[in-house]
C-alpha cells in the first residue's frame, strides 16, 4: 500500500462510528512505534507532523519513512501535515508527497480563515490531497502556536455549517474544550455542541488536545460524531520518561539502542491503547 489521504479513511469512520487516530511523530523511532501499534491493532493510522517537526525531521526523510511504513504494514496509512498556517509551506508538502494537510488559519478572523482555506482546498483537488481546517480556537500549546484560555473559541455550530459549505473541506477541526498539551484540570468536554455541530455539518469531525482527556469522554466523542483522535503530548511524555529512567538505571550506558527500545515499547503502548478508546482496531 501506498500512503493515502484522510479522506476515505474518515469517511469510513462516521459510517461506522469509530475514529481514527491520529499520533504525532517526530522520529524514526516513534513513528516505528506507531506503525507496531496500529498494525498489532489492525488500525488504520494517521502519521501527524507539525511544521516544526519537519523542519526537524526533514520532509524527504518523513515521506521516505511513512511510504515505507505504508508498504511495510499495509494498513492504510495516512502522512498528515498538522496545524500549518502557511500556504506555500503546506504546497511543498503536497509537492513532496503528503496526501492530507490541514490549514489552520484559526487565528486569523473568519472572512480571512475562509479565504485561505478556499485557496489550500483548491490546490489540494488537484492532487487528491484532503484538507482539514480549524474553527473557532483550540487552546494551549502545539510548536510555537500558542493560545492562552482567553483566546479559546468554541466553535459556533451554524458558523461552521456555513464554513464547511462555503470552502469545501473533507474534514473540520472543532474547539469543545480540549486543549493541546497538558491540562491543569480535567477538561470538560462540550457535548452538547458537539451534538449541534453533527447534526448540520456532514464533513468528519476532528478533536484536536485529546492528551489528558479521559478515556470515557473521547468515547463519548467518538460516538457523537468525532472521526479523528489528535494525540502529541501523551506520546511525548512516556516516550521521554523512559529514557531518563533507562539513564537512571544505567548511568554508564550510551548505545542509542539500549535506550531508545524502551522508550519505543512504552510509546507503543499507548498508541495500543488509544486505538482501543477510538474503537478502530480490526478496521485496517
Ligand atoms: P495533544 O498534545 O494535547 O495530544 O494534542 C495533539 C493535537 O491536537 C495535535 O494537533
Amino acid at each position: 500500500m501506498d500512503i493515502i489521504s484522510t479522506k476515505e479513511m474518515l469517511l469510513d469512520a462516521k459510517k461506522n462510528k469509530y475514529a481514527v487516530p491520529a499520533f504525532n511523530i517526530h522520529n524514526l523511532e516513534t513513528f516505528q512505534a506507531v506503525l507496531d501499534g496500529a498494525w498489532e491493532m489492525k488500525s488504520p493510522v494517521i502519521i501527524a507532523t507539525t511544521p516544526g517537526t519537519i523542519d526537524y525531521a526533514g520532509l524527504d526523510y518523513l515521506v521516505a519513512i511513512a511510504k515505507t511504513g505504508a508498504k511495510r504494514y499495509n494498513i492504510p496509512l495516512a502522512l498528515h501535515l498538522d496545524h500549518c498556517g502557511s500556504i506555500d509551506f503546506l504546497q511543498e508538502c503536497i509537492m513532496a508527497g503528503y496526501k492530507s494537510v490541514m490549514i489552520d488559519a484559526s487565528l486569523e478572523g473568519y472572512d480571512d480563515n475562509i479565504k485561505i482555506t478556499q485557496r489550500v482546498v483548491n490546490f489540494a483537488r488537484e492532487y487528491n490531497v484532503s484538507v482539514e481546517a480549524e474553527l473557532g480556537r483550540v487552546g494551549g500549546v502545539e510548536d510555537d502556536r500558542k493560545i492562552s484560555e482567553r483566546d479559546v473559541l468554541l466553535t459556533d455550530p451554524d458558523v461552521a455549517l456555513e464554513f464547511v459549505k462555503i470552502t469545501g473541506v473533507d474534514s473540520l477541526a472543532i474547539a469543545i474544550g480540549t486543549a493541546h498539551g497538558v491540562y491543569k484540570d480535567e477538561p470538560k468536554l462540550d457535548f452538547e455542541r458537539l451534538d449541534i455541530i453533527n447534526n448540520l455539518v456532514d464533513v468528519p469531525l476532528v478533536l484536536h488536545g485529546a492528551s489528558g482527556v479521559p478515556d470515557e469522554s473521547v468515547k463519548k466523542a467518538v460516538k457523537k460524531g468525532i472521526c479523528k483522535v489528535n494525540i502529541a503530548t501523551e506520546l511525548k511524555i512516556p516516550f521521554g520518561n523512559a529514557i531518563r529512567r533507562f539513564f537512571d538505571e544505567n548511568p554508564e550506558d550510551n548505545d542509542p539502542r539500549h535506550y531508545l527500545t524502551p522508550a519505543k515499547n512504552v510509546l507503543k503502548e499507548v498508541v495500543v491503547k488509544k486505538i482501543q478508546v477510538c474503537g478502530s482496531a480490526n478496521r485496517a
